[in-house]
């Protein structure tokens, strides 16, 4: 239960992939760590809307649906403490959509990184502004200020790509609030610089978007696999190595404890050969995920499962969502004639 104490905090992850490792150092793994803090009340939802923004295909926006919700399953996110939902599934959401969009000024939206990059990508190619921009992509900070106004979040934790969007659903929450009432908390985007954004296997940022990820649950052969593809240099065992000017000593360190840190950065200064620091790393990174990959294949095999810990997750969300939409469509001016 919230009580007037508790924080909300929410945020919303994209099912258009596949989850990997960054993904797991830089956002699950806090995110369940600080779902077991009592002061606060988390809503971790699942924003299907927001991929068919990005993702046309429907069997992997079905797919990863499946894959996100299982991930999370099986890092023990505890959805009898945590509200977990799918978004698709609280119809609050795109109807607060829309009282937003008809408050949210078109030139904030036109300021919005992610359709300004889409831009700048037409003007590189000699293509015309507009090319490839759907109305989803333009408007979509209004769905995601919706996300996060319906439950009157005060915190989104969030990569920093992202600030903005929360930033703009202030904007709009305080033009609505202005204009027709105090209905809204101000939302404030939390960005954990503690928190590792995990470089990929080619040193660049983990991401899906430069096809460098590292899979959180493929089978062990093919994660082994991967960690030798982490890219390194043509220093040879016996040569010190520079920890901090390298993606597997980075990677170790998301997952290793202070002491083992400090181990490795004595064994890259004596020299250790890249192929042993990666067969290390193997074991460190399987070893924290043999559990919950068993738990994920058991959970992959039985979709009706989490369908149900999902479909418990919606009806507590509409639970909470409706008393204020209910009061949003009466300010707004839809209620009933006599
Ligand atoms: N747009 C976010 C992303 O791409 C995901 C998201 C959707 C979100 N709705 C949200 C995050 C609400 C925080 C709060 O990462």
């Amino acid at each position: 239960m919230t009580s007037s104490t508790t924080t909300r905090v929410l945020t919303g992850i994209t099912t258009s992939g596949t989850p990997h490792l960054g993904n797991y150092v830089g956002a699950i793994r806090p995110a369940i760590a600080a779902s077991r803090d009592p002061s606060q009340q988390s809503y971790y939802f699942l924003a299907d809307y927001h991929a068919l923004i990005k993702c046309h295909d429907p069997a992997m926006v079905h797919q990863s649906t499946l894959e996100v919700a299982a991930t999370w399953l099986a890092f023990g996110l505890d959805t009898e403490r945590a509200l977990f939902y799918r978004q698709s599934d609280v119809p609050q959401i795109p109807e607060l959509t829309w009282y937003l969009t008809c408050m949210a000024a078109k030139g904030l939206m036109n300021r919005s990184h992610a359709y300004k990059a889409a831009v700048q990508e037409n003007a590189d190619n000699g293509a015309d502004a507009d090319f490839g921009v759907t109305m989803g992509l333009f408007s979509y900070p209004i769905l995601m200020a919706a996300d996060i106004l319906i439950f009157n979040a005060h915190r989104v934790p969030v990569g920093r790509d992202q600030i903005q969007h929360v930033e703009m659903a202030r904007d709009i929450a305080q033009r609505f609030n202005h204009h027709y009432g105090d209905y809204f908390t101000l939302p404030e985007a939390v960005v954990d610089d503690q928190v590792a954004v995990l470089q990929g296997l080619d040193g660049r940022k983990m991401s899906k978007s430069y096809g460098n990820t590292i899979p959180l649950f493929d089978d062990e052969k093919k994660l082994r696999k991967k960690i030798n593809k982490i890219k390194t240099n043509l220093l040879e065992p016996g040569q010190p190595k520079d920890p901090d000017d390298s993606a597997l000593f980075q990677i170790w360190q998301a997952f290793a404890t202070a002491q083992q840190c400090a181990q490795m950065r004595t064994a890259f200064a004596d020299g250790i050969a890249w192929g042993e620091a990666k067969q290390q790393l193997f074991e460190l990174v399987n070893s924290q995920l043999e559990e919950p990959r068993a738990r994920y294949q058991e959970l992959i095999a039985h979709p009706e499962q989490i369908e149900a810990v999902l479909q418990q997750g919606a009806e507590r969300a509409r639970a909470e969502a409706a008393p204020l939409l209910a009061k949003l469509r009466s300010a707004v001016g839809i209620r009933a004639l006599g």
